[in-house]
């Protein structure tokens, strides 16, 4: 960045950033998973990082290398990713940004052994995971907790929601129906909610909108923590 130091916006904060999806292993061979590519968080991790931050990027498998300067912690399950992101805030955190898109539930009961094909059918028993962000915003785990949301309709509706159930600062929601944006591409258009303020970005590239998006946050997070 070419500003100087004292004026980036995340200047010396501690911040932690989920990423990627998560895997939930039926047996030793097979899991359960969503095609999230990762992009949007790893652009996030490297837009603090820019802004000044000190960056721990939670993140489950994928196929990106660590931006530079952010120190990642590789996870595969929910359960994992919870259990990183407890770890990596217990020192603090400044700044929780959640863009993973982590499996709602997980294989009850995962085998042993790969299961052998028999019947014509077969039925898995599914659980819910732990919600990672309800969980740290409502324990107040980091000062400020962002929120993404991908939705197919009813946006704001679904993402206003999702800002009070789950006790958020902010929350950056894209409409996921237009496939020429969102999951596994390179751009991205979105809006963002916040309780007193909304603000849309037009489709750009992930990496010029992670730097739009780390900007806002930083002025909102002023504004609340002031
Ligand atoms: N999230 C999370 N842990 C989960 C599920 C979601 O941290 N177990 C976070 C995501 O990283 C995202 C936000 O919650 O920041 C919203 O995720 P989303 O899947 O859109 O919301 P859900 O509450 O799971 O609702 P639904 O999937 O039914 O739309
Ligand atoms: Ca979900």
């Amino acid at each position: 960045s070419a500003r100087p130091l004292s004026e980036q916006v995340l200047q010396g904060l501690r911040v932690v950033v989920t990423a990627g999806p998560t895997r939930e292993a039926i047996d030793p061979v097979r899991y359960i998973s969503n095609h999230s590519s990762g992009r949007m968080g790893y652009a996030m991790a490297a837009a603090a990082q820019q802004a000044g931050a000190n960056v721990v990027l939670v993140s489950g498998p994928t196929s990106l290398p660590a931006p530079a300067g952010v120190q990642r912690l590789d996870v595969v399950s929910a359960d994992d990713m919870l259990a990183a992101v407890e770890q990596s805030l217990a020192e603090g955190c400044d700044l929780f940004i959640a863009t993973a898109a982590v499996a709602d539930y997980r294989v009850r009961l995962k085998q042993a052994h790969k299961i052998k094909k028999s019947n014509d059918e077969l039925a898995l028993e599914l659980v819910a995971n732990t919600d990672i962000l309800a969980h740290v915003a409502t324990r107040q785990l980091a000062s400020y907790c962002v929120g993404f949301a991908a939705e197919t309709r009813r946006v704001e509706h679904y993402a206003r929601d999702k800002l009070e159930r789950k006790n958020l600062d902010m929350i950056i929601a894209n409409d996921v129906s237009d496939t020429r944006i969102g999951f596994n591409s390179e751009n991205n258009a979105v809006s963002v909610f916040w309780h007193d303020g909304t603000q849309t970005f037009p489709s750009q590239p992930k990496q010029a909108l992670a730097s739009a998006l780390i900007e806002l946050i930083g002025q909102q997070r002023r504004i609340k923590i002031k």
